[in-house]
């Protein structure tokens, strides 16, 4: 099957946009450095990568006869927003189980932000103390049985809707959106910046530029391009295992008809810090940075992380001054209500 022959329930504006950071670029002295917008890709509940990804599960929840998506995440967790987003528009319920993946103390941090939203969106939201292990699962378990004890029928998507095997085609397409952008716009982006954490958004990049390659070299007229993926959970052996097997599947779910090479999987680490969620000096330096030059928002759990890579990449030259960059923004502003202490001063 062809990634075209999956059904796909629009839910985006249209291609996200695309822009130069011309100011940003100047002061880093290197590269050229592009944006392409996926924190403004839809209307609903400001969008965001899973809104891309939703696009192709909502087909199979649909098929299902769902009466409810039932998703997990932390507190502050952006995927679970725009499942409650999802549901809305649908006429569907959602049920999020929100975990205490980070260890973060500010006063309003299971008030504001994204979890502020999906209550608004009218999502019955569970707050649950314990981190990973038993208390997901049974949280987890519990949610399904409760909505099936109810004559429902719960439709699982997994965090960030990446363990799913549907998961990685939102990314895989948006492959394909780059290359129609390109085209309009008279550049080839060498180089993709994107931030990684459950994996799929650059699973399916990888996947869909892969596939895309294919059917360019076919034609003749391939280019060479690569893909980084930048840690943001500080756990790079997890990132990396998630982001290679979600890539492969989806590789082979969209018939690409080869194996992918091991250098089309590169994730980098060394902008993290030392725990998911909690911003270190580069996170902010890359917030204000972006924010100053560009008026461009960057959050300080994932944008924030992979832009700081980016900065280094590109003003260190181990991005060529030559390339034309391509920074993935996957969205999750609505978070940085929690973070305001950070920046009274
Ligand atoms: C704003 C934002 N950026 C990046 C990511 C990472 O994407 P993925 O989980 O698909 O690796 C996420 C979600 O986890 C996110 O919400």
């Amino acid at each position: 099957m062809a990634l075209s022959d999956f059904p796909r329930h629009p839910l985006l504006f249209g291609p996200s946009p695309v822009h130069p950071l011309e100011r940003l670029s100047a002061h880093l002295g290197g590269a050229q450095v592009w944006a392409k917008r996926e924190d403004c890709n839809s209307g609903l509940a400001f969008g965001g990568n899973k809104t891309r990804k939703l696009e192709y599960l909502v087909p199979d929840a649909l098929a299902q006869g769902a009466t409810h998506l039932v998703s997990i995440g932390g507190v502050q967790s952006n995927h679970t927003r725009q499942v409650a987003a999802v549901a809305a528009k649908l006429g569907l319920q959602a049920r999020l189980v929100q975990e205490s993946w980070v260890n973060w103390p500010d006063a309003v941090n299971d008030r504001v932000g994204n979890i502020l939203l999906s209550r608004i969106m009218g999502a019955h939201v569970e707050l649950v103390e314990a981190g990973f292990g038993i208390g997901f699962k049974e949280s987890w378990e519990n949610a399904l049985a409760e909505i099936r004890d109810a004559g429902g029928v719960p439709y699982p998507i997994p965090a960030g809707a990446s363990d799913h095997r549907l998961g990685g085609l939102g990314f895989a397409n948006w492959a394909f959106e780059v290359a129609q952008q390109e085209a309009e716009l008279g550049v080839f982006f060498d180089t993709i910046v994107v931030c990684s954490v459950t994996g799929s958004t650059h699973a399916g990049m990888i996947a869909g530029f892969a596939a895309l390659e294919e059917a360019m070299g076919r034609a003749g007229s391939g280019r060479h391009r690569r893909v980084l993926g930048i840690d943001a959970s500080a756990k790079i052996a997890e990132t990396r295992d998630q982001v290679e097997r979600i890539a492969r599947n989806t590789a082979a779910l969209i018939g690409l008809g080869r194996e992918l090479r091991a250098d089309e999987i590169t994730v980098l680490e060394g902008w993290a810090g030392d725990y998911y969620g909690i911003p270190v000096e580069s996170t902010l330096e890359a917030m204000r940075l972006t924010g100053r030059l560009e008026g461009m928002i960057i959050d300080p759990v994932y944008e924030g992380k992979s832009m700081a890579g980016l900065i280094e990449l590109v003003s260190t030259g181990q991005i060529a001054r030559d390339s034309t960059v391509l920074y993935a923004h996957l969205g999750g502003q609505p978070a940085i209500n929690a973070y305001s202490a950070l920046f009274r001063s």
